[in-house]
């Protein structure tokens, strides 16, 4: 986000040539950009400008295998993949010969979205998602001979981590003893909740109700109630869906990337559920948001088709001033959208056992981008996916409200939703006046025609990904309407000169980083960024090092570099004690594809994925 009272008409105006081009050069034709961007007064100024918000000294990029944090912080690993949650589970063991009954008593990997859920002042539950798994490190035969309890291992280590821990001499500890403690796995019995629970499209034959679905995975942000439950949702599910049988399967199959042959995980080959010529709807239940009470470990996990079906990034709800309760939720594909949710009911102070009904029943938008002439700002519009409304119709191919919500991308397509840069987290301003949602990059901008140059899209082939920011009409979140620009365009400066890849003015060397990904506030209204980029360090991304974290002025759009991750991780998910002097990230990953990471542990031991808590030396709130 660039503030136009800062004098950047120059940049304006050649953001406006470009854009009148329709197609922005690409990034090995930044030459025939000639002066765009070559003045850059916004960068300059940001360099000097100092948020009284950010109050760290940021750090440099880094290549190194650590997790860095600033100077007077400390980060500490508080739960690794594999490490035990119950008094009865085994230790994690280097040679990956633990047994699915192992890894269901261990924390999953690949942590991913979590929140913190106070008990007191000195114990909470963390709830944690397991998105996926990587088979070169759960296997010794790194998935090469996989057998039954192969299988049931892997789905093992996907799904919720749910464990308390406790504030022992100032350092946040797991506590195996926790009553809470609780592992929800791909094998976990859900129901199914909302108006397409029981469709005909939700059978199956182990499931003739259309009900009762078993497991979640692919679980990659997530979302926190003010009615204490957690919101885990599910992404790239179709990755697991494959057969070694051929079938005709139908366009909604293709539409969500679902296919016959052979998969990464191989589930179909000994569970049949997975097997989708012999269980074509299976994947029509799963692709939702699922809503977990994390302080009854004995509660169902319900799976919420109010809010749609797809692949979902994260759930940002937000109260809204009337009491209707909006959840902003993005589907994280190349050319796919950005929703909001909003409940029927309203939100009853006090009256949890209503207000767990709040996600049942509501409205679900798709959001419509229009851009302001010759200027990366613009109005947008939220529009209705109601059976019968906007071209939902039976000639269109919807029968009724079910199937809009199974098929909401179809729907979406219908009713002319904008293509996005593949849309990951949205964050909510504490106050509500802003809401942000990270685009994280997308290669076949201005390649396919479906997803043209423009808008709050305003590069081809985008590799480094960008922000936007929309603010609701009257700042009211119900509202069908609402005006957008760009916090931040992702870019690198010191490869791209004047032009956008180049970044918009408040990315300089210091600060650069590609494919913002996770992003959340505080309750000071910091809003903290995590990448999942390139982490190559090389060409188009050289001097960006590893995945890193950073922490923005949602207002000014000062952006200071606060973390960066070991050898090979994406940074996702993060959690904030109640008074804000723990923070809790998550290193995903690290060592992806066998690269050299030792992370967290060192020496030669295999690399695992880690939520690390954050404090500063001083006991302070983090960030400030
Ligand atoms: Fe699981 Fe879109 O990241
Ligand atoms: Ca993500
Ligand atoms: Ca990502």
């Amino acid at each position: 986000m660039w503030k136009r009272e800062h004098g950047d008409s120059q940049f304006t105006q050649m953001v406006d040539a470009q854009l009148t081009r329709r197609r922005f050069i690409t990034g090995t034709g930044a030459a025939s950009a000639g002066v765009f961007l070559a003045a850059n007064p916004i960068a300059s100024a940001m360099a000097s400008s100092q948020s009284p918000l950010l109050n760290f000294e940021p750090i440099p990029a880094s290549t190194s295998d650590n997790f860095i944090v600033p100077k007077g912080y400390t980060a500490t690993p508080l739960l690794a993949w594999g490490d035990p949650i119950f008094p009865s589970a085994p230790e994690f063991s280097q040679d990956g010969q633990q047994d699915s009954k192992a890894q269901s008593q261990q924390f999953g990997d690949n942590t991913d979205g979590m929140n913190f859920f106070a008990i007191s002042s000195t114990r909470a539950v963390l709830a944690i998602n397991n998105e996926y798994t990587n088979y070169e490190y759960l296997f010794a035969h790194q998935g090469k001979q996989m057998t039954a309890d192969d299988v049931k291992k892997a789905q093992a280590a996907h799904g919720v981590t749910i464990v308390e821990i406790e504030l022992v001499d100032g350092q946040w500890k797991v506590d195996k003893q926790g009553m809470r403690n609780r592992r929800i796995t791909a094998n976990t019995p859900m129901t199914i909740t909302g108006v397409a629970a029981g469709h005909t499209l939700l059978k199956t034959s182990a499931d003739p109700t259309g009900t009762k679905a078993l497991g979640t995975f692919n679980n990659c942000a997530n979302g926190q109630t003010p009615w204490g439950t957690y919101l885990t949702c599910e992404e790239n599910f179709h990755g697991y869906f494959g057969s070694d049988s051929s079938a005709e399967l139908t366009e909604d199959h293709a539409r969500y990337g679902v296919k016959t042959g052979d998969t990464r995980y191989q589930w179909h080959k000994s569970d049949p559920r997975f097997d989708v010529a012999k269980n074509p709807q299976e994947p029509n239940r799963h692709g939702w948001v699922v809503e977990i009470d994390p302080n009854d470990p004995k509660s169902t996990p319900l799976k919420r088709t109010a809010l749609g079906r797809f692949k979902h990034e994260n759930a940002a709800l937000h109260v809204n001033s009337d009491g209707h309760v909006v959840v902003y939720l993005g589907d994280d594909e190349r050319g796919e959208h950005l929703y909001k949710f909003v409940s029927k009911n309203r939100y009853q102070q006090g009256n949890d056992s209503a207000n767990r009904e709040l996600l049942e029943e509501g409205t679900l938008y798709v959001a419509k981008f229009s851009m302001d002439e010759n200027a990366l700002q613009g109005s947008g519009e939220w529009l209705e996916l109601t059976y019968g409304k906007n071209g939902l119709t039976k000639d269109n191919g919807f029968n009724d409200q079910a199937e809009v919500m199974i098929f909401a991308r179809r729907a979406a397509t219908v009713v002319g939703a904008t293509t996005m840069d593949r849309p990951e987290w949205v964050a909510v301003h504490p106050k509500g006046q802003h809401v942000f949602c990270t685009l994280t990059n997308n290669k076949n901008r201005g390649v396919k025609e479906n997803q043209p140059v423009g808008g709050p899209n305003p590069r081809a082939e985008n590799h480094y990904g960008q922000i936007v920011r929309w603010m609701p009409t009257n700042n009211d979140h119900t509202s069908d309407s609402f005006k957008w620009d760009l916090y931040v365009i992702a870019g690198n400066p010191t490869v791209h000169e004047g032009n956008l890849y180049g970044g918009s003015p408040n990315v300089n060397a210091n600060n650069m980083f590609n494919s913002p990904d996770g992003i959340g506030f505080d309750q000071d209204a910091r809003l903290w960024i995590q990448t999942d980029g390139n982490y190559s360090n090389e060409g188009d991304f050289a001097g960006q090092g590893n995945n890193q974290m950073l922490c923005g002025d949602p207002i000014s759009g000062e952006i200071k570099r606060f973390a960066t991750g070991p050898i090979a991780c994406e940074i996702t998910g993060l959690a904030f004690s109640s008074d804000s002097t723990a923070m809790f990230v998550g290193v995903q990953h690290p060592g992806e594809r066998g690269a050299p990471s030792h992370f967290p542990q060192g020496g030669s031991t295999k690399p695992r994925s880690t939520v690390m808590v954050v404090t500063r030396d001083d006991g302070g709130i983090i960030g400030a």
